[in-house]
């Protein structure tokens, strides 16, 4: 917890700890990025997802940099952001997880271009790799949109992260589960 007396100041320097709870403040949806091609496919959960610009249609997520999925995301040379619903918990908690990240068990289907889009999403975009920057202990992907599909029928909610916590829009929070 940040004392109050600093609740409104700078603080020098900035710790990382108070960076991770400040920003838990901010709630998102949760993405899985999937890249690969078939026999070697992967994803992660992403909550950094940003949409950039319509004309070029670009999108952006920052992914840290030990990440496994990158060296797979720089060689496939594309990736598919997909929008979780509330149904998808654990499934987001599965892509967090180092060791539980192939997509083995998990439905998904192919774009044009090879790429794992998870069938049960609520939406995904599919994009072209065209830029990499800098983002200090992450790297920040800029990705062109050339393919996208959204669920037309209301069939779910979101997933929401906030606070370091998994949630429904409206509803309670969920514990995560214990590994
Ligand atoms: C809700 C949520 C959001 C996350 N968002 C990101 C993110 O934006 N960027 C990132 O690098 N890791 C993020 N992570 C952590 C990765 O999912 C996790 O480090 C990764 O899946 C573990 O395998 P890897 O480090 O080899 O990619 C997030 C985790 C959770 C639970």
């Amino acid at each position: 917890m940040i004392p109050a007396q600093q609740s409104t100041h700078e603080i020098h320097p900035i710790d990382g700890g108070a960076l991770r709870h400040v920003c838990a403040h901010f709630a998102t949806g949760v993405t899985v990025i999937t890249t690969g091609l078939p026999g070697d496919s992967s994803g992660t959960t992403v909550n950094s997802f940003t949409s950039v610009s319509l004309e070029p249609p670009l999108v952006l997520f920052c992914l840290h940099q030990h990440s496994r999925l990158l060296p797979l995301l720089k060689e496939s040379g594309g990736f598919v952001v997909n929008f979780l619903t509330r149904q998808q918990q654990s499934l987001a908690y599965a892509f967090a997880g180092r060791e539980s990240a192939d997509l083995t068990g998990v439905p998904h289907h192919r774009t044009q271009e090879g790429l794992p889009v998870l069938s049960e999403a609520l939406a995904h975009l599919t994009c072209r790799l065209v830029e990499e920057y800098d983002g200090g202990d992450h790297t920040i992907l800029l990705g062109r949109v050339v393919g996208l599909g959204a669920e037309e029928k209301p069939i779910d909610d979101p997933l929401i992260f906030y606070r370091g916590a998994m949630r429904e829009l409206g509803g309670p929070v969920t514990v995560p589960p214990r590994s």
